[in-house]
This record gives structure tokens, C-alpha cells and sequence, in this order.
């Protein structure tokens, strides 16, 4: 990657505006590290965020004043709000509030804040904050998708314990994946240029035209770790089965249902730089699957006969042509993790295996959180026990070093 800390936002204007939450002393790092990469920061505050931090702090980091209401503009006919609101390379709303979203998606502009909202013509990235029934609450939901639809990017909220006591997705999304969000908006992610193909989510194998065979997989690590390559700018083929969480914006995705619908997406994916298999795939398929709806008889109980699917990660990381730079595979396991994916891993023939310990006693399946080891040919580096979130953010970087960003 080697770009952070580089004035790889040089001679970059960035519109801020600071909403009215507890998330906003966050704003005011965010604003050093703009500015220590060389991005100059035009800051606006609603009178809300006047309640959090003072335009004096703001002013002073970003070496700028401070435009606080709509009626301040007394120069019109030099900085009109129109102007204002144009002369960035990205407008950043943070922290962006439920009041504020809810303006966005319904048009309206009756402070400073929502009138330079509506009258840029500036790509505009918004980093939420609020508490997590707000976020959760389907008015928020629908202001969220309506504005996603309208092209508006997001960075977070992430999920963690919040300054009103509760835990959820709501907290603002840390200085440093806010920065990433803006590089990437800026054409300037460690992972821009780059193809990764994901598998994410279970494989249905069908055993006639109404019944099939599946696993409990969600998807949720898949899509965690595709919308985190995505984040960083990668062109990201999501190749998913069918799972039960949604998948990400500005992904492409590639519905499939069993294993071998998966193996053709991915061979029709390739060239790619990177190849994450996170799919839960079933390692076997109904031979005797019926084209015809199965039906009881007198004749006994069916017969089903299995076949082996094809091992997707293992065809492609030994690929005699066009294997991708870096193949990642996965494996949960309920003992002996560091011996069993160091044996998967070169069983594969694979760059890394990302392995995680699922044994009850853990209470990682299914919950918010994992332990991962990632296994490579340099060994088994154990990462703290962290949001799944948060191990794709991790995992997503890694790969970003790996590709040379
Ligand atoms: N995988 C794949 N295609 C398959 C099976 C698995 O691409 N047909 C990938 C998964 O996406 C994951 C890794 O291989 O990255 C998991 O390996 P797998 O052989 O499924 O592990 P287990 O089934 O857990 O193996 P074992 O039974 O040996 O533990």
C-alpha cells in the first residue's frame, strides 16, 4: 500500500460538514489527517454540532473559518452557498445524523448544511452516527436506501458500544476508515485498478426441482469482506450462493445456486488480481437428482447417491495460467485449528488461509464477533478477537499490502 502518510491528498478540497452528534469530537482528528495529508478542508457546522464541538476547535485544525448559517454568507457574490458548494473535490458529511439523512432523501433545505446538500453537484460520502434504534428505525432505513440510490456513498456506521449505553451499528466509523472512504471516492484507494473476485454464502444442491441440500452458512463474512475491498476501491465480483444477508453496494454480483453454478461464475470471473473463497460450498452433490418432482411409493424410501462437487479453491490456485496473484480460502474449525489449516492450506494450494476456531465454547458461530488465525508461508499470526467487521477491514488492508496498492 505504502501511500498512507504520503500527501496522497494533495492540492484535494474537501466541503466537511459537521453534524450535530456526540461523534463529532471524532470529526476534528478526522480533520488533522486530512490536513496532514495535504488536503485542505472547508469546514461547515450545523447549529447542532455547535452543541459537541466549537467552531473554534474546527476553524483552528483546519486552518480555515468556519461557515456556520446559511445568512453568514453576507459576500454573496463571491462565496455564494452555490459556490461553496462546488468548489470541492467531495463533500464529507460527518458525523451525518438521522435529522440530516432524513433532509437529504426528502429534498429539503432550510439551514446551511441541507442547502449545500442540495445544490453541490459534487460526489458526497456520508459517515452516520446515531443511536442504534435510530439507525434500525425504518424511516431511517428507507432515508438510507433512497439515498444509496441516489448515489450518495457511505462509510459505517460500524457496530460497538455507543455513548448512550447501548451496543449496535450506529458508531461512527473511525477517523482512519473514513479517510480510506474518501481516498477511494477520490479514485484513490490502496485497491483502485484492482479485480477480486469473492465466494461468499452456502451452495443449494438440488435433489429434485423443489428440494435441495444446504448449510447453515449466512453469507456474512463473505459480504463483510467483499464491501471492505470495495471500500478500498477494488472492482469486487461478489459470487454468492444463496444467502441470508444482503449483498453489498457497488459490488458486482453474480447470484449462483450450487457448487458447479459457483466453479463456472468464477472461471467466467477470472482474470482477477485476488481470489477470496468465503463460500461455505458443499463438498457433494446429488448424482441422482431428479428432473422431475420426486414422489412417494409403495416401492420403499429414496435413494439419494452423492457426487463430488468440484473444490473451486483448489482448481484455482492450481491454475497453470491466469491464477490470480493472491488466492485466500477459509476454514473454521473445532480443533487443532493452526494444524489443520496449515495441512488446508497446503492441501489447496493456496496463499492464505484465514482460519477460525467455531467450537461452541467460542460462541463465534453465529455471534458478532471471531478469532482468526491467517496462515501463510511465513506461519500463523493470531489477530485479536474483533468484530467481523473489523477482521475484513483488516483483511481487506492486508490484501491491499499483499497487491503492492
Ligand atoms: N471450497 C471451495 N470449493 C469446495 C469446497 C471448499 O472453494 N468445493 C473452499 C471454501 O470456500 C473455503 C475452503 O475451501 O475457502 C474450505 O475448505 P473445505 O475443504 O471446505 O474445508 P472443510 O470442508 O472444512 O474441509 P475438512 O472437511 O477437511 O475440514
Amino acid at each position: 500500500m505504502g501511500k498512507i502518510g504520503t500527501n496522497m491528498l494533495a492540492s484535494k478540497r474537501i466541503l466537511l460538514i459537521i453534524g450535530g452528534g456526540i461523534a463529532a469530537y471524532k470529526t476534528l482528528d478526522l480533520i488533522r489527517r486530512l490536513r496532514e495529508r495535504g488536503a485542505a478542508v472547508t469546514p461547515v457546522m450545523t447549529s447542532a454540532a455547535e452543541e459537541f464541538v466549537t467552531p473554534l476547535s474546527v476553524s483552528a485544525l483546519a486552518g480555515e473559518r468556519v461557515f456556520r448559517h446559511l445568512f453568514d454568507l453576507t459576500d454573496e457574490a463571491e462565496m455564494g452557498h452555490i459556490q461553496l458548494s462546488r468548489s470541492a473535490d467531495l463533500v464529507v458529511v460527518a458525523p451525518a445524523t438521522a435529522d440530516l439523512m432524513g433532509k437529504m432523501a426528502a429534498g429539503l433545505a432550510n439551514d446551511l448544511a441541507s442547502t449545500l446538500l442540495m445544490a453541490t453537484d459534487t460526489p458526497v460520502l456520508l459517515a452516520p452516527a446515531m443511536n442504534v434504534r435510530m439507525w434500525e428505525h425504518p424511516a431511517t432505513r428507507r432515508n438510507h436506501d433512497q439515498l444509496a440510490a441516489d448515489g450518495i456513498r457511505f462509510v459505517g456506521p460500524n457496530d460497538g458500544d455507543m455513548a448512550c449505553g447501548e451496543f449496535g451499528p450506529g458508531r461512527m466509523a473511525e477517523p482512519m476508515e473514513i479517510l480510506a472512504a474518501i481516498e477511494t471516492a477520490l479514485g484513490d484507494g490502496p485497491l483502485s485498478g484492482r479485480r477480486i473476485l469473492v465466494t461468499s454464502g452456502p451452495t443449494h444442491e438440488p435433489i429434485d426441482p423443489v428440494r435441495y441440500i444446504a448449510n447453515r452458512s449466512s453469507g456474512a463474512q463473505g459480504t463483510a469482506v467483499a464491501r471492505a475491498l470495495a471500500a478500498l476501491g477494488a472492482e469486487v465480483v461478489f459470487i454468492t450462493g444463496p444467502a441470508s444477508v444482503p449483498p453489498p453496494q457497488g459490488v458486482q454480483v453474480v447470484p449462483v445456486e450450487s457448487a458447479r453454478e459457483m466453479d463456472a461464475a468464477v472461471d467466467a470471473a477470472l482474470p482477477v488480481d485476488a481470489g477470496v473463497f468465503a463460500a461455505a460450498v458443499a463438498d457433494w452433490r446429488v448424482a441422482s437428482a431428479s428432473d422431475r418432482k420426486l414422489k412417494k411409493s409403495k416401492d420403499g424410501l429414496p435413494v439419494l447417491e452423492f457426487a463430488e462437487n468440484p473444490d473451486i479453491l483448489k482448481r484455482v490456485s492450481r491454475l497453470e495460467a491466469g491464477r490470480p496473484r493472491l488466492v485466500v480460502g477459509f476454514a473454521a474449525e473445532t480443533n487443532d485449528v493452526v494444524e489443520h489449516a496449515t495441512a488446508k492450506r497446503l492441501r489447496k494450494g493456496c496463499d492464505w488461509i484465514v482460519a477460525n476456531d467455531v467450537s461452541p465454547a467460542t460462541g463465534i458461530m453465529g455471534g458478532s464477533e471471531n478469532a482468526v488465525i491467517l496462515i501463510s508461508d511465513e506461519g500463523a499470526e493470531e489477530w485479536p478477537r474483533m468484530g467481523k467487521d473489523q477482521v475484513a477491514e483488516k483483511l481487506a488492508l492486508r490484501i491491499a499490502e499483499a497487491l503492492g496498492g
